[in-house]
């Protein structure tokens, strides 16, 4: 997201050395996009690759209504063009390096402004819950799309178990941090771990899951195994990986993405095509697989549902 971008700069924005440089990088970092463009790949890996990390079905779960009238991406795709920088800032780099990820035992404490705090292994944790497939419309801050279904089930009925206090009002989240195990944490290319948050009520809304599994499978690492986040009406860096501990808390957190670029990342992270990255239009996207890019969508289409949790606030200063 910082290091790796397709430009969208004039160079009427480019007023410092800094950001001269940078620019740089990007103009090199899109001959190398080019060139994938050309050879048919679009910076995706060709599909005869075998995976090398296991599939193991999901046995039990439920289709819901929530499942977007749109054809899922390929599983290669989805598998293999990751953002996981825990593993390296390249798209591959999940997929090539997060196998030796030690995913059993796993714990997840909740903790903070609840009334029911507690350490859960996660087959403890994920077990009230009934597992239901959603296929969701998933949009990168990078400009490209996937749609992916994804198993798993409201965070909202995490959160009715666990009690929040009345004066919680956010939820933290945060990865793992484990540098032998995640190598990516050894370089300060982020602030680590990982973390991310919502307020209480986005938390609480019934398309905001935990996710388990995709595909009918469970997620592989470089997917974000054993859990993660994902919240379809914001853009894909909310959808926190490898998550090890969700706090209650009454103050808003910072996220990962805020902590290293304050001026490119906010809390919210909504996606809106009217609000442009401080570096490129957030107007279109390329749909993974597609060649013409396509409009985006306010709330990544989602806005019939979650426009609501927004009402009154100014979505261009609560980016
Ligand atoms: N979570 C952690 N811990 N580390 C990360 O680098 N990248 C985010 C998000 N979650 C990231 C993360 C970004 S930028 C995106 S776009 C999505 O994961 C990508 O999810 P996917 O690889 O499953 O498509």
């Amino acid at each position: 997201m910082l290091l790796r971008t397709r430009p969208a700069i004039r160079s009427s924005e480019i007023t410092d050395k800094k950001l001269y440089l940078r620019r740089r990088e990007f103009i090199q970092a899109a001959a190398v996009t080019a060139v994938g463009a050309a050879a048919g790949t679009l910076g995706v890996p060709q599909a005869d690759a075998a995976p090398s990390w296991p599939r193991v079905k999901v046995p039990n779960f439920a289709k819901s209504p929530y499942g977007a009238d749109e054809k899922p991406n390929a599983y290669q795709d989805a598998t293999t063009y990751n953002n996981f920088y825990e593993f390296g800032v390249e798209k591959e780099d999940p997929s090539n390096n997060a196998g030796p990820l030690k995913t059993k035992p796993w714990t997840v404490k909740v903790d903070g402004l609840v009334d029911k705090p507690a350490d859960y292994q996660l087959e403890d944790f994920i077990k009230p819950y009934a597992l239901e497939e959603r296929i969701y419309r998933m949009r990168c801050v990078e400009r490209w799309s996937m749609v992916i279904p994804w198993i798993g089930f409201p965070l909202a009925s995490l959160l009715k178990t666990v009690q929040p206090a009345p004066t919680a009002k956010f939820v933290e989240f945060t990865t793992l941090f484990n540098p032998q195990q995640m190598p990516g944490q050894r370089r300060d290319v982020l602030r680590w771990p990982y973390v991310e948050g919502l307020r209480l009520d986005e938390a609480m809304h019934p398309l905001a899951i935990l996710a388990v599994g995709l595909y009918g499978e469970y997620l592989p690492n470089q997917n974000g195994a054993p859990i993660r986040l994902v919240v379809p009406w914001k853009y894909g860096f909310k959808g926190i990986k490898s998550i090890v501990r969700i706090r209650l808390t009454d103050r808003q957190p910072m996220n990962s993405w805020q902590l290293s670029a304050p001026s490119e990342y906010g809390f919210y992270s909504n996606v809106n095509p009217s609000v442009d990255h401080p570096r490129w239009s957030q107007a279109r996207e390329r749909r993974i697989g597609e060649f013409f890019m396509r409009p985006t969508l306010v709330f990544n289409g989602y806005g019939d549902q979650v426009a609501s949790l927004y009402a009154g606030m100014d979505l261009k200063k609560n980016y």
